[in-house]
């Protein structure tokens, strides 16, 4: 039998909250750690901002005193955990690096669920976005190469490919067009619903964190590139969030939530190879089990279900940070020239082109578009552009040229 958090003694939680001390984390050496223990860091970061934000969304959803203050403690732990994890990135990666590092989360992630997600549509969705956000690995490993003189395989090692994907110009659409449908949580695999919660807090990190840090480049092709790529994220936000069925209660998201924590970092401390950081995982497991066993304790008290009718007896397979290389060309050499339209995903050339999709892209790229232009620029300084790829020449051919 596997692990089942619902079997689990967790560590009672007036003994969860840490002092400044034990929060103020050793980081991990920038140029020791490895790649994917990096993105395990991006990643549950992210979840743990989301664990916030959703429980703060909640109380103020909330007119009971009772439940507001247990949301109020859990949140606090869920924001201690925050802090432990976020800090332990060290002070001397630089914010490209650091982009680096969430653009390997975007791609190794989103591929992983892809390949293990038994629902169709939302496999779909997660391939259709794969492919944007492996262009903007790309595109930011240029701007790394001219203004730092650093190249981004260092950060990625050899496990993720850098090289053209969906290109970023060609990303921006009309915002109609990126509202997907929703899966239904009564009927829908409890997989299906525990990648969406992942995927939708690792995007909107990523929103969040171009938002704040895309001012931080000097230059005006740095600035407009964070500009351009934040706005992608925020499509990739909006993509991804309307997979939820909207019609969970605010206990039974909660309780998704307290799940989803337990299965990632059960699955961080299967697959870590950093022994302190492990220990770090460990210890917020202990936490995310008590966690859910409260969210579990709520919906008895106040909706009058169970919710172990409906949660798996254990968790899924683990979550793995790994190569993806096979898959992504894969995906590159069938999905490349997709587009949305409306729900669905459609080759381009059945986009209307007096729609709404050209339309749009004629106002944002109306004076050009950073994402190409830091392209040129590494071209006409460098000879060509800035790539790597292991598994031979790009898919498509007509990407295939570097300058
Ligand atoms: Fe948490
Ligand atoms: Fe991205
Ligand atoms: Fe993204
Ligand atoms: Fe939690």
């Amino acid at each position: 039998m596997g692990f089942n958090p619902l079997k689990e003694k967790g560590i009672p939680v007036e003994k969860q909250i840490r002092n400044w001390s034990e929060l103020n984390v050793k980081p991990y050496d920038k140029n020791a750690v490895h790649p994917y223990t990096r993105t395990r860091v991006i990643l549950m970061n992210g979840i743990e901002v989301e664990g916030a934000m959703f429980t703060h969304q909640f109380a103020r959803h909330s007119d009971d005193m009772d439940i507001k203050r247990h949301l109020a403690l859990t949140r606090r732990v869920e924001q201690q955990q925050q802090k432990a994890v976020n800090w332990l990135t060290p002070g001397n990666e630089t914010v490209l690096e650091v982009t680096i590092g969430y653009e390997q989360v975007a791609v190794d992630l989103t591929a992983f669920l892809a390949r293990t997600e038994p629902d169709p549509y939302a496999k779909a969705v997660l391939d259709f976005a794969l492919l944007e956000d492996f262009d903007h690995l790309y595109r930011y490993a240029n701007l790394m190469d001219l203004v730092e003189g650093k190249q981004a395989e260092k950060i990625t090692g050899r496990f993720t490919e850098i090289t053209v994907g969906r290109p970023t110009m060609l990303e921006h659409r009309h915002p109609f067009d990126e509202v997907r449908k929703h899966f239904d949580a009564k009927s829908a695999d409890f997989i299906t619903q525990l990648h969406a919660m992942t995927i939708l807090a690792g995007e909107q990190q990523t929103m969040n964190f171009y938002m704040n840090v895309g001012n931080r480049p000097e230059g005006e092709i740095g600035r407009g590139l964070y500009q351009e790529i934040a706005l992608i994220e925020e499509q990739h936000v909006t993509h991804y969030e309307s997979l939820l069925d909207p019609r969970m209660s605010w206990f039974e998201m909660l309780v998704l939530h307290e799940y989803n924590e337990c299965y990632l970092y059960h699955s961080m401390v299967e697959e870590e190879v950093d022994p302190n950081i492990k220990k770090l995982w460990e210890l917020h497991l202990g936490m995310e089990i008590e966690h859910l066993r409260i969210a579990c304790e709520m919906m008895k008290k106040y909706e009058k279900r169970d919710p172990e009718e409906y949660l798996p007896k254990e968790v899924p397979q683990v979550l793995k940070f790994e190569s993806n290389v096979d898959y992504v060309r894969e995906i590159i050499a069938a999905q490349m020239d997709y587009n949305a339209m409306e729900t669905e995903f459609v080759p381009v050339a059945e986009i209307p082109k007096d729609g709404r999709y050209y339309a749009y892209q004629k106002i944002v790229n109306a004076d050009g578009s950073p994402s190409e232009q830091v392209i040129k620029w590494h071209i006409d300084e460098k000879g060509q552009d800035y790539r790597q790829e292991i598994a031979g020449p790009h898919p498509t051919e007509r990407y295939r040229a570097r300058k």
